[in-house]
């Protein structure tokens, strides 16, 4: 029985973050009959999700097919995409646009009333719906939030961070929170987001350092992939309070363009991120710049009024001016490795989003996939969660809660963060990794373990020492299991 200062809630699923993935999938199991409680850090519209300013790809255009968006994912992410992983994307990416809409989502509309799809890089076609032009993730996760308020199945639990996952007879049976809170459910979902503000510089807000990630790993999950990192080409740098600011990549597919400091362009703006970002850094590195400029005098503003009010406010004026920007890291291709409904390593423990890590992305995932993958997937966990044998939630002892609600995840400090950004960046060295596989924070030190094993360069991981390709990795991912274990799997 827990203990005297415990405070229990029992339902079937219990969710961990209330970004994208994390809101849908308690709406889904709730529209199921199923009792959820939802739990976020952050109070429920400030997750990663809110700002993101991409859109959902989706398969919606009579010029698309299913094969272009499965080769677009497939070409970008460079012989490291499951298949499998990808067709289940590309098939109900369109039906997840829907239900949003059926849930009171509104998707910009072109002139004749249909959905408005944007161009981004590596799209061969128009294919990304956005609500409000760049204030995509904004629009979605406000209104998901909304109803999962309103959802009575929903107890939301806001300002409560997890401390740890509770395993009982080798299943996943809950998360015990800070103040000892105790969630027991029959499943527990995590959609906790990435770990790009590990890195020094980045577009991801301060939180998102992968706590769901070593929840995971501390309960015997397995994790993949952690060496990808994408770095989103286009972040302002030099402008004071907007550091790291996306510039959101739908820009350059209505024409923006790059620009080295004496005007020329120096890279085709619409090829998949990792080709981008190595361009502006190989660039930069030559010139000793800091920043190239992206030239969107051209853009109708109205289009993107977050982007245009947030550089207006910091003194650019992006229709009279070029915009300094600059790589930053923005995306995490690894994470807890699930199988196609989100299932991890362990029993009972789902992830979903850019918390999971199904091979969906390969080594460079195209742009406006991952918040398509935050639908398509959590239903299919919730579905799957739902329909498992999984006994009655039961309480936790008060020795098991004492002890997981000692744990407090990590917090980076300024020194991993710049240790990340130095050793793990675009161009990486071994004595750089060798370095970071020292560093305080357990994160940093299994990104570089993965990075370290990754002996060669392939979509976001560039090895100054082994700049090629390396063919018997193709399909093979790298995937920790246990304290110190890794070992190389190719996932069907
Ligand atoms: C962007 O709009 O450029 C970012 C969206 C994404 O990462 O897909």
């Amino acid at each position: 029985m827990p203990g005297p200062t415990a405070r229990t809630h029992q339902a079937d699923i219990a969710v961990v973050g209330a970004g994208a993935a994390g809101l849908y999938a308690a709406i889904c199991a709730a529209r199921e009959g199923a009792r959820v409680v939802l739990v976020s850090a952050a109070p429920l519209a400030q997750t990663a999700s809110y700002w993101a300013q991409g859109g959902l790809a989706a398969t919606l255009a009579p010029d698309d097919s299913f094969e272009r968006h499965l080769q677009d994912t497939e070409r970008a992410g460079r012989d490291l995409v499951r298949r499998s992983a990808a067709e289940i994307l590309v098939r109900e990416a369109p039906d997840c646009v829907r239900d949003l809409q059926s849930l009171g989502v509104r998707f910009d509309a072109d002139r004749f009333g249909g959905l408005a799809l944007g161009l981004e890089g590596g799209h061969s076609v128009r294919r990304v719906v956005h609500a409000g032009g760049s204030a995509t993730g904004r629009r979605v996760v406000r209104q998901l939030s909304a109803l999962a308020v309103a959802e009575p199945r929903i107890t939301v639990l806001e300002g409560s961070r997890a401390r740890g996952l509770w395993r009982a007879d080798g299943a996943c049976r809950g998360v015990v929170c800070e103040s000892a809170t105790v969630l027991a459910s029959r499943g527990v979902l995590l959609g906790t987001g990435g770990a790009a503000a590990l890195w020094a510089r980045t577009t991801n807000p301060p939180g998102s350092q992968g706590v769901g990630l070593v929840l995971a790993h501390a309960a015997g999950a397995a994790l993949a992939d952690l060496e990808l990192l994408q770095f989103h080409p286009t972040a302002v740098i030099g402008v004071p309070g907007r550091e790291g600011f996306l510039v959101t990549e739908a820009i350059r597919g209505e024409g923006a363009t790059l620009h080295d400091s004496s005007g020329e362009r120096f890279v085709d703006e619409l090829a998949p991120r990792d080709e981008v970002s190595r361009a502006i850094e190989e660039l930069l590195v030559g010139t000793g710049e800091r920043s190239v400029g992206l030239d969107m005098r051209a853009i109708d503003p109205a289009h993107f009024p977050n982007v245009v009010g947030a550089l207006r406010e910091a003194g650019v004026d992006p229709s009279r001016e070029l915009v300094p920007v600059a790589p930053a890291a923005h995306y995490m291709m690894g994470g807890i490795v699930t199988d196609l409904d989100g299932r991890s390593t362990v029993p009972g423990l789902y992830a979903v989003g850019e918390a999971s890590c199904t091979g969906l992305h390969g080594a460079n995932r195209l742009a406006s996939n991952s918040l398509s993958e935050c639908f398509v997937f959590a239903r299919r966990a919730v579905v799957h969660a739902l329909g498992a044998e999984a006994a009655a939630p039961q309480d936790p002892s008060a020795a098991d809660i004492a002890e997981l609600a000692a744990h407090e995840p990590p917090t980076a400090t300024a020194q991993t963060r710049e240790a990340l950004w130095r050793d793990a960046g675009i161009v990486r060295r071994p004595e750089g990794l060798n370095r970071l596989s020292e560093d305080r924070h357990p994160l940093a030190r299994l990104i570089a373990r993965c990075a370290l094993a990754r002996e060669e360069s392939r979509g976001a991981h560039l090895r100054a020492d082994f700049p090629e390709r390396e063919p018997s990795l193709d399909h093979r991912h790298a995937v920790v299991t246990g304290e110190d274990g890794l070992e190389w799997q190719t996932w069907h």
